[in-house]
C-alpha cells in the first residue's frame, strides 16, 4: 500500500555504501527511492533503473531534498560536503540514517542542537555505532557505564614505524576485513577513522570522552561493547558487513533478514583486543584532543585530515606526513565555536587553507 513506503533520498548512491544501501532497498518492496546524489559520477541510468525523478550530481544537496521530500535521508556522501544534508534532516525531523560520520563531527553542536528542535530519529550507520545503538536500545541511561568502540586496527597494525615511512598507496587501500571507499579505507590505516568515530559517538550518544574507550580487534567480528553500571557488558557480533548496519537503519524498528551470513562459532573463531598504539598510529590521539578541546576543532581535525589523505592519495605526500598535517593545522587554528552554518563552513575552508600552505610549502 502506498501509505507504508518509505521513502529514501540516496546520497552517496555511487559509493561503496550506496551500492550496498540499494541492495537492501532492492529486497524491500516498501522500500522506494525518491532521490539519488554523487559527486561527479552520472545518475541517469541509475535514475531511470529506479525510476527516480529527482537527481543530482554535486551541488547543493538540499535543494535536492527539498524538491524530492524523502522519508529517510541516507547520508553516505564521503567528507565535509555532507554536512547540509545532514542538518537539513536533522532540523526538520526527517529520520536520517548516518554513514557520513565527516559531518557529525565537523557539526556536533549545530547538528545535535538541530536534532534537538527537528525531534527526528538519527540512525547510525557505522557499523560500531549501530552496535552500541543497538545495545543501548530500552535501557535506561544513568546505567551506562562506557563503550567501547572496536577497531579492526587497519592494514598496517603490526608494522613498524621505520616501514610505515614508505607504505604505498595501494598497501593502504588494501584493508584486511572491510570493504570501503578510499577515503574511510586510508583513515583505517591512519586510525583517523576510529578518531572520526570517537567524536561522532560522543555527540551520539552524549557520553564524555573519558567514557568512549577504543580497542583494536583485528577480527572486527565484535562491533562495539556497552558496559553498565553492574559490570554488565554487552556487545553486538556479527562478521564484518556494512548491509547489517545499513538494513537496520532502513527498515528500524524492524529487524529484516539481511544476505549477511550467521556467526559460525565452530570455525575457529579468535576474539582478541589490544590497547591501540597511539605512538604509530597519533591522529587516534589528535581526534580525542580535537574532541575534548570542542568548538570547531573536530571541524578542523576532519578539515586537515581530508587535505591530507587526498594528497596522499595523490601520491604528493607519505603516509607518516598525514598526522604531522593534521596536528599543524590544529596548532594553528583558532577553534571558536561556529554559531552557524556560514561560520562553520569558515572554519572548515580556514583549516584546509592552514592544511594546503604546509602542503605547498612541503
Ligand atoms: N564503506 C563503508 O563500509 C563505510 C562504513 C562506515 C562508514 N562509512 C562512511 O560512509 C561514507 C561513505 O563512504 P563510502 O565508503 O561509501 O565512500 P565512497 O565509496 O568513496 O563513496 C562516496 C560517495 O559520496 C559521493 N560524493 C562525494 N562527494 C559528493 C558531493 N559533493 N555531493 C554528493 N555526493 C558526493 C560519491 O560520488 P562519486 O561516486 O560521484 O564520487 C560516492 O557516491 C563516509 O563518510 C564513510 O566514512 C563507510
Amino acid at each position: 500500500m502506498a501509505t507504508d513506503l518509505k521513502r529514501i533520498a540516496l546520497l552517496g548512491a555511487t559509493g561503496s555504501i550506496g551500492r550496498q544501501a540499494l541492495e537492501i532497498v532492492d529486497g524491500h518492496p516498501d522500500l522506494e527511492v525518491v532521490a539519488f546524489a554523487s559527486g561527479s559520477q552520472p545518475l541517469d541510468e541509475l535514475a531511470a533503473a529506479y525510476d527516480v525523478e529527482h537527481f543530482q550530481v554535486g551541488g547543493d544537496l538540499t535543494e535536492l531534498l527539498e524538491a524530492s521530500e524523502p522519508d529517510l535521508v541516507l547520508n553516505a556522501v564521503v567528507g565535509f560536503a555532507g554536512v547540509g544534508a545532514t542538518l537539513w534532516a536533522l532540523e526538520r525531523g526527517v529520520t536520517l540514517a548516518l554513514a557520513n560520520k565527516e559531518s557529525l563531527v565537523a557539526a556536533g553542536d549545530l547538528a545535535i542542537a538541530a536534532w534537538k528542535r527537528g525531534g527526528g530519529l538519527l540512525l547510525p550507520v557505522d557499523s560500531e555505532h549501530s552496535a552500541v545503538f543497538q545495545c543501548l536500545e530500552g535501557r535506561a541511561r544513568e546505567t551506562v557505564d562506557s563503550i567501547v568502540l572496536t577497531a579492526s586496527g587497519g592494514p598496517f597494525r603490526n608494522r613498524s614505524r621505520a616501514d610505515l615511512e614508505s607504505v604505498s598507496v595501494e598497501e593502504a587501500l588494501a584493508h584486511p576485513t572491510w570493504s570501503m571507499g578510499p577515503k574511510i579505507t586510508v583513515d583505517s590505516a591512519t586510525l583517523a577513522n576510529k578518531g572520526l568515530e570517537l567524536i561522532e559517538a560522543h555527540y551520539l550518544f552524549g557520553l564524555t570522552y573519558e567514557r568512549i574507550e577504543v580497542v583494536v580487534h583485528p577480527s572486527s567480528v565484535v562491533h562495539s561493547v556497552v558496559r553498565f553500571r553492574d559490570g554488565a557488558a554487552f556487545a553486538h557480533l556479527g562478521y564484518p558487513d556494512m548491509r547489517v548496519p545499513i538494513s537496520y537503519a532502513l527498515t528500524y524498528p524492524e529487524r529484516r533478514a539481511t544476505a549477511a551470513p550467521a556467526l559460525d562459532f565452530t570455525a575457529g573463531m579468535t576474539l582478541e583486543f589490544e590497547p591501540p598504539d597511539l605512538e604509530r598510529f597519533p591522529l587516534l590521539e589528535l581526534a580525542r584532543e580535537a574532541g575534548e578541546r570542542g568548538g570547531t576543532y573536530p571541524c578542523a581535525f576532519n578539515a586537515a585530515n581530508e587535505v591530507a589523505v587526498a594528497a596522499f592519495l595523490d601520491e604528493r605526500i607519505g603516509f607518516l606526513e598525514i598526522a604531522p598535517l593534521v596536528e599543524d593545522a590544529l596548532a594553528k587554528v583558532g577553534g571558536a565555536p561556529a554559531r552557524d552554518l556560514p561560520e562553520l563552513v569558515e572554519a572548515d575552508a580556514g583549516a584546509r587553507r592552514v592544511a594546503e600552505g604546509r602542503l605547498a610549502a612541503a
